[in-house]
């Protein structure tokens, strides 16, 4: 029997449901996608709960007429600067005579989980890196297994429940009930990243329009995971400004022309773009676009490269560094960071994640692609969220009010 599998992918940009129909062996086949452009979210953050609920409510509402299946149940994807994480440790024992059971491995979780946290936070996930039975490092499974300690070294990743609530009560509010909240950058790790790489070593970073998300992957699971304030609306904000052009202008100019590295756009190029005021069309030199966007660029790739120093496992990073996101498009960025990393660095398309449209295969769309695998692969590791919304089907009622 295949399962009917949902994500929301709440990004500062766009937000994006899937909905996708996964086999029994993990296959996954796209039946419907919405979109709709982000209302009420500040660097990944929802800044006003009406206008983010409204605009969650559409890209849900195009998916499920896409699919024609209604969204019961959905993971969804958070980011933000108020996430925090840290790894910890918890021991059990284990009853003389019997193997370790799945049950053992939770307590173990929980016990790393028992960490004085600030009132104003709370914990996302608790994912196990690896295990230690008895004096035996590095145990990846343990059940099964014989001993009489079980210890876990386990990724801790918290998050401000402040702004945690604001977006469950968002999606509530839609009828949607929260299988899974999902950091993002997790959930693109799914979607672009290779088995090899993750056991190797690798850089992950998601470089969004609000945000710039960062996980780092080592033996096969995650050790480090931060997120920057910083993306592409940085650069569109730049070009608006360097130019004396509007936000939109700016930002189709950054798309269709923009370049990191100035040095490979023909000096004499130029496009055409509106301005303020009464000149209303302005010839621009490509080179002068490129010039205000490296500056950006190269700071942003600055601060991933300090974010992977800070984790402390740039030395253990083999595969290099993955970058993803709508920003990742960018031409140049990829060049410029094999020089900023001095590490190999490609560009993370979500190709490999099933029977998915090809409109759908692009950076951007990697963490919402992510979060359908994370479901199918991981199903609801954490309990946290799995409370009935608030006000079910209100959506539908609210819908049964509108003219026909
Ligand atoms: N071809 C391109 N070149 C440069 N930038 C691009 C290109 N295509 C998209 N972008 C930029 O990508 C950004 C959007 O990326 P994405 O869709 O991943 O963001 P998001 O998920 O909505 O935001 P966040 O993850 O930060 O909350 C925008 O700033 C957009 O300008
Ligand atoms: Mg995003």
């Amino acid at each position: 029997m295949s399962e009917i599998i949902a994500a929301i992918d709440v990004g500062t940009t766009k937000i994006c449901t899937f909905i996708a129909e996964a086999s029994p062996e993990g296959h996954l086949r796209l039946l419907g996608a919405g979109r709709a452009r982000s209302r009420g979210l500040h660097k990944g953050v929802v800044v006003n709960v009406s206008a983010a609920t409204e605009a969650i409510a559409e890209a849900i509402e195009k998916a499920e007429q896409d699919a024609e299946t209604p969204v019961r149940s959905a993971y969804v994807g958070i980011v933000g600067g108020h996430i925090s994480s840290h790894n910890g440790v918890g021991a059990v024992a284990i009853p003389r005579g019997r193997s370790i059971t799945r049950h053992d491995v939770d307590r173990a979780l929980d016990a790393a989980r028992a960490i004085p946290i600030p009132s104003d936070r709370e914990i996302i996930h608790t994912i196990a890196r690896n295990f230690t039975i008895d004096q035996q490092e590095g145990v990846q499974e343990p059940i099964g297994m014989h001993g009489y300690r079980l210890e876990v070294n386990a990724h801790i990743i918290t998050g401000a429940t402040a702004a945690i609530n604001n977006l469950v009560k968002c999606i509530q509010s839609n009828g949607v009930v929260i299988e899974e909240l999902v950091l993002e950058p997790l959930a693109s790790g799914e979607a672009v990243l290779t088995p090899e790489e993750r056991e190797l070593g690798v850089a992950l970073a998601d470089i969004g329009g609000g945000t710039t998300d960062i996980a780092i992957f080592l033996n096969g699971s995650v050790w480090h995971t931060s997120v920057l304030d910083v993306g592409g609306d940085n650069l569109t904000r730049d070009l608006a400004v360097g130019l004396r052009a509007p936000l939109d202008a700016a930002e189709h100019l950054k798309v269709r022309y923009g370049h990191a590295l100035p040095e490979r756009v023909a000096e004499d190029e130029t496009v055409s773009a509106a301005a303020f005021g009464d000149a209303s069309v302005q010839a621009i030199s490509r080179r002068y676009i490129a010039e205000i966007l490296e500056a950006r660029s190269e700071e942003i790739l600055l601060l991933i490269r300090r974010e992977i120093k800070r984790s402390g496992y740039d030395g253990l990073l083999p595969a290099g560094v993955v970058l993803t996101g709508g920003s990742a498009q960018l031409q140049g960025v990829k060049e410029m960071g094999r020089w900023v990393f001095r590490m190999p660095v490609r560009t993370g398309i979500p190709n490999s994640v099933g029977d998915v449209h090809r409109q759908w295969l692009t950076p951007a769309y990697a963490t919402g692609l992510g979060l359908l695998l994370w479901g199918v692969r991981r199903g609801p590791t954490e309990h946290v969220r799995r409370q009935s919304p608030m006000m079910p089907r209100l959506r539908e009622w609210l819908r049964s009010l509108l003219p026909g």
